[in-house]
């Protein structure tokens, strides 16, 4: 006679097994089991689907399952399998699996001991997971973040010949003719009658205010493209010339501190002109932002990393780090291409900032960074 109750529990282990098997074909995660005695093993459903294994051919014994994977999966599996038991902790691996179809897979298998009272390990049992989409789309993303980083690369390159180039052309036409013209025209004002001279003293005076005024203008926005100082004696004095005309155009009081602690090694091209461009970001957001009374530049070596520390503290309005990029503003390119440089050269930054509190912008650059500028 059969038990209504014995019938219900059937009914109930029928539904609890059907939901299992549901949920690892959603999942795509079958599971097993192998009694450490007999060396027989069970399969779930799923499981013979992840190995395209019918289920007429019944469950393969342990050797034959190794069979589905790479020569190094089987060993690193065996070798789990006995870690398990010997120390009765959980184990994980990633697998190699090649299918019946010929088909390559990833597989994430999850090993877990069953011990006994005594502490003996029994039973193994475990979960499988196919990964293999996953590891496609990691390594698809990872491919991608690598052409971006090199396309950034790329454009950081362009963009600093691109500038040499124009400063270089600008310079070479522009500067010389406009000490020519000086010249003339001072033998011009010197060969005019002594009262056509009075008369014109005041057009004479303009004129050359004007030319000095182009000549000056046309250095200064050489020495913002690519200053010739970066190149010919290194980052300090470049930075000593960008900061006396930018503190002359703005008023701000600008101090650069390369002296204190030890000294910065000696730095590459590319980490010089680096700093450079940072420099002058954190100094024209400054002027733009900051309504600073002063602004220090520190550059020294990083005794931590034995790399460079670059700092660029300025005593304004500061800002809330969490609201840049806020829907209803226009965000700005200035920190997030510093911090992209920074990251490209294998170095850190970091900023901190607090309404009120001021801004300070520090960098860590490796004593050699990635190489960035490469061509000349
Ligand atoms: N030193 C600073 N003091 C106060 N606010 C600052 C300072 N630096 C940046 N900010 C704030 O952070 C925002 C983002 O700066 P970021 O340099 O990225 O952009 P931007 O200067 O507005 O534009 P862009 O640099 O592209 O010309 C600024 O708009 C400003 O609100
Ligand atoms: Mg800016």
């Amino acid at each position: 006679m059969r038990s209504p109750r014995l019938e219900a529990l059937r009914a109930a282990l029928e539904k609890a097994e059907f939901r299992l098997a549901a949920t690892q074909d959603l999942a795509r995660v079958g599971d097993w089991e192998l009694d450490r005695h007999t060396g027989r093993m069970h399969w779930s459903r799923e499981l013979f689907r992840l190995f395209e294994r019918p289920e007429a051919l019944g469950v393969p014994d342990l050797n034959e399952a190794l069979g589905y994977f790479s020569l190094d999966s089987t060993n690193r599996t065996r070798d789990l399998f006995w870690e398990a038991i010997d120390t009765g902790r959980r184990c994980a691996l990633e697998q190699e699996v090649l299918l019946p179809s010929g088909e390559e897979r990833r597989h994430f298998t999850v090993i877990v001991p069953v011990a006994d009272e005594t502490g003996r390990v029994f039973r193994l049992y475990g979960t499988v997971q196919d990964i293999t989409e996953r590891r496609r789309l990691e390594s698809e993303r990872l491919e991608h973040l690598e052409r971006l980083e090199e396309l950034s690369r790329h454009l950081v390159e362009i963009e600093e010949r691109e500038r040499r180039e124009l400063a270089s052309a600008l310079h070479d036409r522009a500067s010389p003719n406009l000490a020519a013209l000086r010249i003339l025209f001072s033998s011009l004002a010197e060969a005019l009658p002594e009262s056509a001279r009075s008369e014109l003293a005041p057009l004479l005076e303009d004129a050359s205010a004007l030319l000095a005024d182009t000549t000056a203008g046309i250095r200064e926005i050489c020495t913002n493209l690519r200053p010739a100082t970066l190149d010919y004696s290194g980052l300090l004095p470049a930075l000593r010339e960008y900061v006396a005309q930018f503190r002359a155009r703005t008023g701000l009081d600008v101090r650069i501190d390369a002296e204190s602690g030890s000294a910065p090694p000696a730095l590459s091209r590319a980490a010089q002109t680096l700093c450079f461009r940072l420099v002058q970001e954190a100094l024209t957001n400054c002027a733009k932002h900051a309504r600073a009374g002063s602004v220090r530049i520190e550059l020294g070596a990083d005794t931590g990393t034995g790399g460079i520390l670059l700092q660029i503290g300025d005593d304004g309005v500061g800002f809330d780090l969490s609201r840049l990029g806020e829907a209803g503003s226009t965000p700005g390119l200035g920190l997030i291409t510093m911090r992209e440089r920074v990251e490209l050269a294998g170095g850190d930054f970091r900023l901190y900032t607090r309404p009120g509190d001021g801004t300070v912008i520090e960098v860590h650059l490796p004593a050699e960074p990635h190489p960035v500028e490469t061509t000349r």
